[in-house]
């Protein structure tokens, strides 16, 4: 018996098993009911119960020990069984996720949307392609003013009456001719212009238009919301000052520099040593403007606005070639995927 014992302990060291087949040939062998270790206990109940006390202890360790070798190989092999069998290098990093973004133009509009959403201005949108009468007639342009120039304007099928608006005034006189006062709007959109493609000047580009129209509205208000406006987007140290200037649909008319945002003022090659730049036209709205859209000019005043968002963006972000805006280069509008 003895004997029997030992050269099994001896081969438990050795026993190995190439996969699940084997080891279960061997624990068959060792374990099963016919097994070495059933026919060793049935040995063991013949024998004298002074050798059964020697022998039983050592019969159960050979017991468990086989059983813990078949285990432990059993788990082995069946992990390598799973591994994966694919040439794909599983450690390798994974590609970095590049999330979308809005392109700058609309993240300006947005901001500047909600700068006169706060004090509660509504937002309108109306057509690109318009007439003589609301592009330029209504909003007191006289019939030889060089604006009209097919230089400077697209105008369609050689119809001079039809055009691509050339900025968004004209959506002044939509809005006047639908609405009565109290009007207070801002309208944002695309405007065209009869240009040669530049860093500097393109055929379409985008403005915001701001107008308010009530009883008593008067120039101070203007200067009031366009210093909240500057302050708001630019920052709260940001003087503005307005120079007198002319356009045919407001009077008085002005157009608004601010400090310089990239030298606070001092002076840099930026704003050519003066310490401003310019970022808007406004004035007060001309009176035949208002009787244009049948509004009372003597009952009611209002004031105007227009910006380029281009040269807005181009003060925020130092984007200074217009083209970059329509070439839709990834690697350009990417920059501004954490802006928005
Ligand atoms: N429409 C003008 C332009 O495109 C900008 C402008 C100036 C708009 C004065 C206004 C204004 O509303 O009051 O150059």
């Amino acid at each position: 018996m003895k004997e029997k014992i030992d050269k099994i302990f001896e081969d438990i060291k050795q026993l190995n098993a190439k996969d699940l087949n084997e080891l279960e040939q061997i624990r068959i062998y060792y374990l099963g009911k016919k097994g070495v270790l059933n026919a060793l206990f049935d040995e063991f109940k013949t024998l004298p119960p002074e050798e059964k006390k020697i022998y039983g202890k050592q019969l159960n360790d050979l017991k468990n020990q086989l059983q813990n070798f078949i285990n432990t190989k059993k788990e082995e092999l069946e992990s390598k069984s799973q591994a994966p069998t694919s040439k794909i290098d599983f450690s390798r990093p994974a590609q970095l996720f590049h999330s979308s973004s809005l392109h700058p133009i609309s993240i300006v509009r947005n901001r500047i949307i909600n700068i006169f959403a706060r004090i509660g201005y509504d937002v309108a949108e109306d057509i690109e392609i318009e007439d003589d009468w609301h592009n330029f007639t209504a909003l007191n342009f006289p019939p030889d003013h060089p604006a009209r120039d097919m230089q400077d304007t697209f105008f369609i099928e050689k119809n001079p009456d039809i055009v691509l608006r050339t900025h968004t005034s004209s959506v002044q006189i939509r809005l006047m001719e639908k609405e009565k006062p109290p009007i207070r709007y801002i309208f944002p959109g695309r405007v065209y212009r009869n240009e040669a493609i530049s860093s500097r000047s393109h055929v379409f580009f985008h403005q915001i238009e701001g107008l308010y129209v009530d009883h008593n509205v008067s120039f101070a208000d203007l200067k009031d919301t366009l210093e909240y406006f500057a302050q708001s987007l630019f920052d709260k140290d940001t003087k503005i000052r307005l120079r007198p200037s002319y356009f045919p649909f407001t009077e008085p008319s002005a157009e608004m520099d601010i400090s310089c945002n990239l030298c606070g003022g001092r002076g840099c090659s930026f704003c050519k040593n003066t310490g401003w730049v310019e970022i808007l036209g406004c004035g007060m709205v001309h009176p035949n403007v208002l009787k244009n859209c049948g509004i009372d000019s003597d009952e009611y005043t209002g004031f105007a606005f227009g910006l380029g968002i281009e040269r807005i963006t181009n003060l925020l972000f130092s984007v200074n070639d217009l083209r970059l805006f329509s070439e839709n280069d990834i690697k350009f509008l990417h920059q501004f995927s954490v802006l928005d």
